[in-house]
């Protein structure tokens, strides 16, 4: 039993978790990129997604390395899992033969990134207090590589305070937390506690590792906002948002995997700096504005995906302010619009907004094109689990004399979606280089 030394994993467990890890490696030939990963599954009910999840992992051109726990096999066939990965399923932290031809230290470095789906509240605890009673916890103590957990559980369970702390110590240690989905679970009731969709497990986990485009933006540079801002009111209290960062970590990443250079002004969220590119943490907008400006000038493309407050408090009280009357007011002033600003500039850069809207979305998007004079904008509806702090996202991209609506996919498929929606249009308009720097391999003479 990779699970547990004792036994069973704890039955009262609804749903048990799966361990994926990836790794990357360019191909020099062809320069396309393969991206190894090691898939640990544990037992529970959400592990019967666990093969169409291996199939969405190799559609995205990676190898899977399954560790599979005993629990796992009472819901999910290592025979199965087997023949959609194509390599033998490793279960047993004391399997010689498996051992000798690929150790658990080999496997944990071979991994360029390790995945649990579906994460039990169980493996969380074992992976915060740093046991490793079986191969998938060994692997994840030994690997050097990021690792992302998707929980699956009954939503009481998820919403304990022992899982919601261990959520956020593994969170704070740099562990990506995809999910969980809400909705009807297996035990018949309704809450957060569903696996994600394998879909998006799978383009969140290959996102973690930087992929190589086609070098559409190679030599230009680009600016990018994300994540929220937080405007204080006194020294324990501020104004913010919703906004996690994913949805303009996402573009950083897939504008630095198609070349380019990246600078990325983050505004508070708790994602890890994505590697390969300058990243500026901020707090207020007046920060962001700084900061942005410093940069942009001389940029090629800008964008803001940040959710930039629109108002702060007028004064900041040095001191926590005291609870006396029934009712209080907050006066506030306008930040500065970093967005409008930049296409105001001189010789902008290629300048893309988003809209962040509950109601009419594309014609207040539209009126935000034209009145702060953009190239393009992405009309994001937000409220009801949509836009902020989500793994997925849907967006219709406007520009002056069209629209593209890219339907709901995980933020970062999305991201390389609009990376090259902007790319397309960045070299129509500046009428610059449009040849993207393919080498076309050709076996005719
Ligand atoms: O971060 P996530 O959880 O992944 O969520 C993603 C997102 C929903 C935040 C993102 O996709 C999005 O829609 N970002 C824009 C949020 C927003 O503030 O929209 P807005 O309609 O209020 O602003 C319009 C545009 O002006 C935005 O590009 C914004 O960055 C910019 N702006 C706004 C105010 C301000 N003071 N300065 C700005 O630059």
């Amino acid at each position: 039993d990779t699970t547990n030394q004792s036994g069973r994993d704890n039955p009262f467990q609804l749903e048990m978790p799966v361990i994926v890890g990836l790794s990357s490696r360019i191909d020099c030939e062809n320069e396309a990129l393969t991206v190894n990963i090691v898939l640990g599954i544990t037992g529970g009910i959400a592990a019967y997604k666990a093969p169409d999840l291996v199939r969405r992992l190799r559609e995205r051109d990676a190898e899977v390395q399954i560790v599979m726990t005993a629990s796992a096999e009472e819901f999910v066939t290592a025979t199965a899992l087997q023949a959609v990965s194509g390599r033998p399923v490793r279960s047993n932290l004391w399997d010689k033969e498996a051992e000798a031809a690929m150790s658990h230290i080999e496997l944990a470095r071979w991994a360029d990134v390790v995945l649990v789906a579906p994460a039990t509240a169980e493996v969380m605890a074992r992976i915060v207090s740093g046991a490793a009673p079986d191969l998938l916890t060994t692997i994840c103590l030994a690997t050097e590589a990021p690792i992302a957990l998707a929980p699956a559980m009954n939503h009481v369970m998820w919403n304990n305070p022992a899982t919601q702390s261990n959520r956020e110590l593994l969170e704070q240690r740099g562990i990506h937390i995809l999910g969980p989905d809400t909705g009807s679970q297996a035990c018949g009731e309704t809450g957060a506690g569903r696996m994600l969709d394998p879909d998006v497990i799978a383009a969140t986990v290959c996102g973690l590792s930087v992929g190589k485009g086609d070098g559409s933006l190679q030599g230009r540079t680009v600016v990018i906002t994300a994540g929220p801002t937080r405007e204080p009111i006194d020294p324990v209290r501020y104004i913010t948002n919703r906004s996690s960062g994913k949805m303009g970590y996402a573009i950083a990443r897939a504008a630095a995997a198609q070349g380019a250079d990246v600078i990325l002004v983050s505004g508070p969220v708790s994602l890890q700096p994505p590697p390969g590119m300058q990243v500026f943490q901020v707090n207020t907008a007046q920060e962001m504005f700084e900061v942005t400006h410093e940069h942009v000038r001389g940029a090629d493309i800008f964008v803001a995906a940040a959710a930039v407050a629109d108002y702060r408090p007028t004064e900041i009280k040095p001191q926590k302010i005291k609870k006396r009357d029934e009712r209080m007011s907050l006066e506030l002033v306008r930040c500065p619009d970093i967005l409008a600003s930049v296409a105001a500039l001189d010789n902008p850069p290629f300048t893309v907004g988003f809209a962040a809207e509950t109601e009419n979305v594309e014609a207040y998007a539209r009126a935000k094109l034209e009145t702060k004079n953009l190239d393009m904008i992405a009309a994001n509806r937000v409220g009801d689990d949509q836009g902020f702090d989500t793994d997925d996202n849907a967006v219709t991209v406007l520009w002056p004399n069209g629209r593209q609506e890219f339907t709901r996919t995980a933020k970062t498929d999305l991201a390389r979606s609009l990376v090259d929606l902007i790319a397309k249009h960045f070299y129509a308009t500046t009428g610059s280089n449009t040849e993207p720097r393919l080498t076309v391999i050709s076996n005719l003479d």
